[in-house]
């Protein structure tokens, strides 16, 4: 393709979620705070996961599900994995993560990007995967442990997610809706749930896996309100790796202390003899 024929192609997307250099040409990200906060996100969580790896995925194989423009599926081809399989429910971004992977040259053999619906799709006709990025997608969905329990099919060891979280007390999951014009959000279910932290935790445990909650020590928070507050989290999950050697990173999945408003009201309560 020449450069201009890239252009146009680059163009005739309605949106970009992230900001590539293809060819000496940037795709026009649709809110430009985040490339910051995708720079961000690596630090947080991809570079814990390339530290229990010894600092490269050589020999690995990757399923990206939700993989919207292939940014994460490139990383772990950056970062030398053997192969990675990239689902989303938007053929849109299919196309973007095919253009990307072509224009930067990438082998063919060492990737496949599919349109489909994660739930429906059989993802072991691609083979075992060490690892599953399942990135900014919990919180899109209303089955998760039905997903988590697919997803364990497939997968011999770690599962990272990284997730919007409700930030009730205790392990509960949220009900929302979401429109699905926004090609972010769910495709096929406008009715989402939103895990709490302990939720997320208690359905990766069910289906076999150790947990530990990433805490975020990002150095800007620019576009990345979610994670400065406690509305968003990463999680490592392991069905062999040892997580201890990322024991500096973690951060409490216990539930936080009531406040003082709720330990009051209780108080005040006991008194009435209501509890
Ligand atoms: C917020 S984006 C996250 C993109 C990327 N994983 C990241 O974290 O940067 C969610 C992606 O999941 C896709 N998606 C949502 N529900 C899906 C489903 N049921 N099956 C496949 N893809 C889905 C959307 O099309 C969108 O590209």
């Amino acid at each position: 393709m020449d450069n201009q024929a890239l252009i146009d192609k680059i163009h005739s997307f309605e949106r970009w979620h992230y900001q590539f250099e293809l060819n000496g040409n940037l795709t026009p990200i649709a809110d430009p705070t985040r490339v910051n906060r995708h720079l961000q996100r690596k630090a947080y969580f991809f570079d814990p996961l390339l530290k229990l790896y010894g600092g490269s995925l050589k020999g690995k194989r990757i399923l990206d599900i939700g993989c919207n423009a292939g940014f994460w599926s490139l990383q772990a081809i950056e970062a030398g994995c053997e192969y990675v399989f990239g689902i989303d429910g938007r053929q849109m971004h299919v196309d973007q993560a095919n253009l990307v992977f072509e224009t930067k040259g990438i082998e063919n053999d060492r990737y496949t990007f599919a349109q489909g619906d994660i739930f429906e799709y059989d993802f072991a006709q691609h083979g075992e995967f060490d690892i599953v990025f399942y990135f900014g997608l919990m919180y899109h969905i209303n089955k998760p442990v039905v997903l988590m329990e697919k997803i364990a099919e497939v997968n011999s060891d770690i599962v990272v997610i990284d997730t919007d979280l409700s930030t009730l007390k205790g392990p509960f999951l949220e009900i929302h809706h979401e429109p699905l014009d926004d090609p972010r959000n769910a495709v096929f279910n406008t009715m989402v749930l939103w895990p709490t932290k302990q939720a997320v935790a208690a359905i990766a445990r069910q289906s076999g896996y150790d947990v530990m909650m990433l805490e975020p020590k990002f150095t800007d928070y620019t576009g990345s309100d979610a994670f400065q507050a406690d509305g968003r989290r990463a999680f490592i999950c392991a069905k062999k790796s040892d997580l201890s050697a990322l024991s500096d990173l973690a951060g409490s999945l216990e539930e936080d202390p009531p406040s003082r408003f709720v330990r009051g009201i209780d108080r005040v309560f006991r008194k009435l003899g209501v509890r």
